[in-house]
């Protein structure tokens, strides 16, 4: 079996995605190496960032690995919030605070066209590869539903008339920013093998 770190400790994400790559990669998260440390991610760019936390992993503990970043990207608000999108609010990663935010920075705006996009970083021995997913969307005017996380009450994506907190996982996951650019890691290692 192949073994593969994807450098995060969040359980939601490592079940997604081993569900994504299938039986035959053994996906470790941070915890199952040995690593409990919060990574910086000190960049200005969702690539910077995937790239950053993929490089410590392989660099500290010497493992092919893996690493993701998301951003929601506001038309209306030159992208914002963007690469700061866990800390739109301040520091203390408050999805509630930053839809709060969010909602009233988009108070009167006509243009309501978001993304969410995320970049995975992969580097497997001396090689380095970037995949992207994005969700195209838009953001309503107040919250619906109560699924998921982050900004999902406030995001519909296209082609559905419910928020992402309104679709069930498999309905999120199968259109989703993270569940796109993970078919993109997965398809590239079909294709190796
Ligand atoms: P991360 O890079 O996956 O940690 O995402 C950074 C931030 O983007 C999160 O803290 C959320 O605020 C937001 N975000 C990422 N993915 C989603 C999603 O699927 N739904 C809603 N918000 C998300």
């Amino acid at each position: 079996m192949n073994k593969i770190v994807f450098a995060t400790n969040n359980a939601h994400k490592l079940d997604e995605v081993r569900a994504i790559l299938g039986e035959e990669y053994c996906v470790l998260g941070l915890h199952d190496i040995g690593c409990d440390e919060d990574i910086p991610e000190t960049s200005d760019t969702l690539d910077g960032n995937a790239e950053i936390k993929a490089r410590f992993v392989k660099d500290n503990y010497g493992y092919d690995c893996f690493a993701d970043d998301t951003g929601l990207e506001v038309e209306a608000l030159d992208g914002a919030p963007g690469v700061y999108s866990a800390r739109y609010a301040g520091p203390g990663h408050d999805s509630e605070a930053n839809m709060t935010l969010l909602l009233q920075n988009m108070k009167g705006k006509v243009n309501r066209s978001a993304r969410f996009r995320t970049v995975i970083c992969l580097i497997e021995g001396d090689s380095m590869k970037k995949f992207e997913g994005i969700v195209n969307g838009t953001i309503i005017e107040e919250r619906k539903g109560s699924n998921g996380f982050g900004y999902d009450p406030v995001f519909v994506p296209e082609g559905f008339d419910r928020t992402f907190a309104e679709l069930s996982s498999e309905e999120k996951n199968g259109v989703s920013h993270r569940g796109r650019a993970t078919a993109c890691l997965s398809e590239y290692f079909h294709n190796k093998n």
